[in-house]
């Protein structure tokens, strides 16, 4: 993307998490080793079993990835030792030994979490998939198969050539994590949640049993649970998916792109995201609308941006109409491909700030919305000196994405039939911040509670805060409870690892 004014980049660069931060230097949080504990005497016996290039306990490769995490609140930790798994008996050997010891784990895959602790863990045992990120199309099944350590943008780029694309997120840098909480692309319209393309998982329970669950075998329970259970219900080490075929580079199968506005445009912009959420039931056109404010100093700067995208040679103006009338600051529309659909905002991989989320889901008036973005504005000027940014960003969910979902035998998650908006506030904390203040903590509590989701709608996992009872918003609760009791009697993982409450 090349912007001409500097300053317009600097503005889009909170929305795009990219931002010009300066190299940081950080004291990380200085460890003493301890032989004796229980997770460095079973490290020790796993690099003797596995080697020490898949058990590792410090080294460049240990470093940069105990600090990869993209929030710099996870990027403290220094996990005893990290396994770097080749394949899936890697992952058994190592989760046989943590079940056996209790040992406190965590898994990371594209690191993208903003959840403090979910993919990291200090005085214990990382799972880092860097050396699982194969992708292989299979023309005859129709299906992609992706090793967990695969991003999407390196999947996207390096499936292009065949035309074809597994359902993902839309920025480049983030990793299959998202699956586990259901995943919103801009393909969802037509073909659901991302977790609803699944065809085959390879799953390491918390026992290192390994097993694959489809939709029909034995493993059906737990097959439909990983489409929106989160790290909760083992570690994935193979997803087989439907492709979509999306086209290579030159097949331009999409229409749409990027648009900024002025904060005088704000009023228009949040009646149109509710027109747009309530109205639009077309599986091709899909739009993320994102509310930024931008903290320099004691200045906020409001600039928002909609990303918008129509599978088909132009943009209709019964769909987008009101929004490519509300006056702009600069429009960037065109026939894409899908990978240039993805690359609109940027690949979202630049670190070095604490990152904070948070859930809501809206189907009401103008009212709600208006009401969210009131509240969100106040939120801002409440902390601003803690902060870099913030986002208010609204992702329509179309009754379309529901009934795609349904008919390839139905999530967790299961919304109730109907369109509806995932609603996400994202903070952003000063460049190098570590620290949450008692008064940061209090706002956002402030603020979730007063940007409450209509009842009955499901909250969205991967953008959710830590604190959010994500579970119980979900259509079949009952059913993730179940199954969760079933393959994990002694509740080893809630335990054990990090991750969403309420099971
Ligand atoms: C810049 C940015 C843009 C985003 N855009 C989108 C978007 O367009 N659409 C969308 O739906 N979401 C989006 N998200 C949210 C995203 O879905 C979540 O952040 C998701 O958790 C990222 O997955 P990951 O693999 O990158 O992260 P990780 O932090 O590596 O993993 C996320 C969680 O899943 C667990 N996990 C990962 N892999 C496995 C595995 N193989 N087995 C078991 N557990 C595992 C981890 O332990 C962790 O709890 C975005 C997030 C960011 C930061
Ligand atoms: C090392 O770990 C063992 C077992 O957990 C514990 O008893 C001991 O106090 C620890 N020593 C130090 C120096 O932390
Ligand atoms: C890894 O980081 C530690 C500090 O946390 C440092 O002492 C060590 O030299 C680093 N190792 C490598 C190989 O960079
Ligand atoms: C992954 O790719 C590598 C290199 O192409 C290959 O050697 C390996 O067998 C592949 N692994 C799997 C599980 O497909
Ligand atoms: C591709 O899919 C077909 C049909 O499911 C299957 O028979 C074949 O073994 C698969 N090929 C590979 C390399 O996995
Ligand atoms: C937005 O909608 C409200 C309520 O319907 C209306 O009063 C207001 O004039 C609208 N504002 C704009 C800018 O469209
Ligand atoms: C922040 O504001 C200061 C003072 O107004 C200005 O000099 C600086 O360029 C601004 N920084 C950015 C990143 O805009
Ligand atoms: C943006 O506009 C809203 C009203 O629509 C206002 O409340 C808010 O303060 C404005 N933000 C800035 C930074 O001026
Ligand atoms: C919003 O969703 C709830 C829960 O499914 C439902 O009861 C209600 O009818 C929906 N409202 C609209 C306007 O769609």
């Amino acid at each position: 993307m090349r912007f001409k004014s500097a300053h317009l980049f600097l503005l889009l660069s909170v929305i795009l998490h990219s931002s010009i931060a300066t190299g940081l230097a950080l004291a990380l949080a200085s460890t003493t080793a301890n032989a004796t504990s229980p997770a460095s005497k079973t490290c020790t016996m796993l690099q003797a079993q596995m080697g020490s290039e898949v058990v590792q306990f410090s080294g460049a490769e240990y470093n940069a990835s105990a600090s990869n995490a993209w929030s710099l609140f996870n990027a403290q930790n220094k996990p005893t030792c990290i396994v770097f798994p080749q394949e899936a008996s890697h992952v058994q050997t190592a989760m046989a030994a943590i079940f056996h010891n209790k040992i406190h784990y965590a898994v990371q895959a594209g690191g993208h979490t903003a959840m403090t602790g979910w993919n990291t863990v200090q005085d214990g045992i990382l799972f880092f998939f860097s050396h699982m990120k194969n992708v292989s199309y299979n023309a005859t099944s129709d299906t992609i198969t992706l090793q967990p350590g695969i991003h999407w943008g390196e999947a996207l780029t390096q499936l292009q050539p065949l035309g074809v694309a597994p359902l993902g997120g839309r920025l480049g840098d983030v990793g299959t994590g998202l699956l586990l909480g259901g995943g919103l692309s801009y393909l969802s319209g037509e073909h659901g949640f991302s977790a609803d393309s699944y065809v085959a998982l390879d799953v390491v329970l918390v026992t290192g049993q390994l097993v694959t669950a489809t939709a029909t075998n034995q493993y059906a329970d737990l097959f439909r649970a990983l489409k929106g259970g989160a790290n909760r219900f083992g570690i994935v080490t193979r997803y087989e998916v439907q492709a979509v075929h999306t086209g290579d580079a030159s097949e331009k199968q999409f229409f749409g792109g990027l648009i900024l506005y002025p904060n005088s445009s704000a009023e228009a912009l949040i009646n149109a995201t509710q027109r747009y959420v309530s109205k639009v039931n077309n599986p091709r056109a899909s739009i993320l609308m994102a509310f930024s404010n931008s903290v320099n100093g004691s200045e906020i700067t409001s600039t928002h941006i909609l990303t918008l995208f129509f599978r088909g040679p132009s943009l209709p103006p019964a769909i987008f109409g009101e929004f490519l009338e509300i006056p702009s600051i600069m429009k960037q529309l065109s026939a894409l491909s899908y990978v240039d659909a993805n690359n609109i905002l940027g690949a979202g991989a630049d670190r070095g700030f604490g990152q904070l989320f948070g859930a809501s889901a809206f189907n009401g008036t103008v009212d709600q919305y208006r009401n969210a973005f009131q509240k969100w504005n106040e939120y801002t000027e409440s902390i601003k000196d803690s902060l870099f940014g913030t986002v208010l960003a609204f992702t329509p969910i179309q009754q379309s994405q529901v009934q795609a979902g349904r008919a390839r035998g139905s999530n967790i998650i299961d919304p109730p039939m109907g369109n509806y908006a995932a609603v996400q506030v994202q903070t952003q904390m000063q460049n190098g911040l570590l620290t949450i203040s008692d008064q940061v903590q209090a706002a956002r509590q402030l603020l979730f509670q007063s940007m409450p989701r209509t009842p009955g709608l499901p909250l969205y996992i991967n953008e959710c805060d830590a604190s959010q009872n994500v579970f119980e918003t979900y259509g079949r609760f009952e059913e993730l409870k179940k199954t969760y009791a079933k393959y994990d009697p002694t509740r080893f993982n809630v335990q054990f690892t990090d991750g969403p409450i309420g099971l």
